[in-house]
């Protein structure tokens, strides 16, 4: 076995050293980077995350890695019980791996040099989708590594059939993601541990192709990924400007796929495999995700819009990273918005979900009759279409426009809360009819909240939520507009 894996890693070895001469990102720093300890991948199972391939109530995928020694792995699952030894019934099985080298990208007919991965070793990721579970169970894992190397076990709850779902929201973390995204989530978590869900609208990091920025990503939330199943989103930012290949501007990060293992729409664009996908979480929340980086959205439109049409679920929430209506000043999405808007008014989408200008905005397209305008709003509940948020995770910071959405307003959209200079995180309660939204603060203050209600025939209201603990947040003269820095 271990000759076999000698073999591979020195096939692995050749392989870099025949990928020269190779074309060096003009962005690129020529230093060599420090590499961190903790970045650097051995034969133990580390960046061990959750995620959803197949069915929520039946299934979860987790992804981990390892040195490029460790060519095969296998992960062990069994239902968590009370007892010491509950994983004396568990059963093994194989993972899929794959071989990824940080330092050379191979794409399109070139082979481009990643110099900020400098001094990177190939490394294998593993993934495994464990399937037939039971509904609303806890199941627990471990992951493996090299000969006897394994994570320790995991606990994690499939989806319920019914009953109440509870999910954070983060928007762009990118910078300072270990620095000072890390108090963040780690709030969130201590905010709504019972969460069976993270979406991440995007902008993760700051460089998709940079391998410490994910390292940061990983170690910021640490063994809360292990748990609490992941729903990314690719943002700009998960794009590299490859400036060298003309006829392909911006390419997806290379360790999206093999870090995330999530589900594909078949008959999108093989470009937006596990970037577009769907996530049904049980028979009352289907979730759509977009990558609204790519240049195929119209291809998304149309099968987002077929896919609400099959839509049964209760509840419809679509997660993006460009906003409908930008909130950052000087900042605009007008053919994402001509595009994708009617879409979602089509379809009533309950709740968007997005990223990308760095600042807190939240509004409403309110649901009117044209027979009875006055009829929107009646004993404090407003008939809505649907809800817009926009928010920011991390330390770095936009402007919000001074307009205040003033040049939306042919939309009829109505700007209900926005903040700058503030890192928040949002949970989202959805229990049959009811949906309850929260936005907090870092240090678990409210900023934002409101109630949505959905009867029998779909019609919708929301009521404003508890009243927020915190004032508007906006800039001082001197606060550090957009000033934050990669690691080095
Ligand atoms: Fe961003
Ligand atoms: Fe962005």
């Amino acid at each position: 076995m271990m000759g076999q894996r000698s073999l591979v890693a020195a096939s692995l070895l050749a392989l870099v050293s025949l990928a020269t001469p190779a074309l060096a990102h003009p962005n690129h720093a020529a230093a060599t980077p420090t590499l961190a300890p903790w970045q650097q991948a051995s034969a133990w199972p580390d960046r061990i995350i959750t995620t959803f391939e197949t069915d929520p109530t039946t299934s979860f995928a987790v992804t981990w890695r390892t040195d490029a020694r460790v060519t095969q792995a296998v992960a062990e699952i069994v239902r968590a019980t009370p007892d010491a030894r509950f994983d004396l019934g568990a059963t093994r099985k194989a993972a899929d791996s794959e071989p990824l080298d940080l330092e050379t990208i191979k794409t399109a007919g070139q082979e481009l040099k990643m110099t900020w991965n400098a001094g990177l070793a190939p490394v294998t990721y593993h993934s495994i989708n464990f399937d037939g579970l039971e509904p609303d169970t806890l199941y627990a894992y471990r992951v493996g590594g090299g000969d006897g190397k394994w994570s320790e076990w995991f606990q994690v709850r499939t989806a319920p059939k019914s009953g109440p779902i509870k999910f954070l929201y983060v928007g762009d973390a990118q910078n300072g993601v270990l620095s000072h995204w890390s108090r963040l989530i780690r709030a969130g978590y201590q905010k709504m541990p019972d969460a069976r869900f993270i979406i991440h609208a995007g902008d993760l990091v700051n460089r998709g192709s940079r391998d410490i920025e994910w390292a940061e990503w990983f170690k910021a939330v640490g063994f809360i990924h292990g748990m609490i199943p992941a729903i990314p989103v690719s943002g700009n930012h998960e794009y590299d400007s490859f400036g060298i290949i003309p006829a392909q501007r911006r390419l997806l990060s290379a360790l999206w796929r093999p870090q995330f293992r999530l589900s594909s729409v078949e008959s999108l664009p093989a470009t937006l495999r596990e970037t577009v996908y769907k996530v049904a979480y049980g028979p009352d929340l289907d979730i759509f995700v977009l990558d609204t980086t790519s240049e195929d959205l119209a291809a998304q439109a149309s099968w987002l819009d077929q896919a609400l049409s099959q839509s049964k679920a209760k509840w419809r929430i679509v997660t993006m990273h460009h906003p409908i209506f930008s909130s950052g000043e000087g900042r605009d999405n007008l053919s994402r918005r001509n595009l994708l808007l009617p879409i979602f008014a089509k379809h009533k989408v309950d709740l968007i979900l997005q990223g990308h200008d760095h600042t807190y905005a939240r509004g409403t397209i309110a649901e009117t009759d044209p027979q009875r305008p006055e009829r929107s709003v009646v004993g404090g509940a407003e008939d809505v279409a649907m809800m817009f948020v926009n928010s920011v995770s991390g330390p770095k910071q936009y402007k919000f426009k001074s307009s205040r959405w003033d040049e939306y307003a042919p939309s009829g959209v109505r700007l209900d809360r926005f903040g700058e200079g503030t890192q928040f995180f949002q949970t989202i309660e959805i229990n049959g009819g009811a949906l309850q939204y929260r936005a907090y603060a870092a240090t678990g203050e409210l900023y934002d909240s409101f109630d949505m209600s959905k009867d029998a025939a779909g019609k919708k209201q929301v009521t404003k939520g508890p009243v927020a603990t915190m004032e508007q947040r906006t800039y001082g003269p001197n606060f550090p507009y957009r000033d934050f820095k990669d690691p080095q």
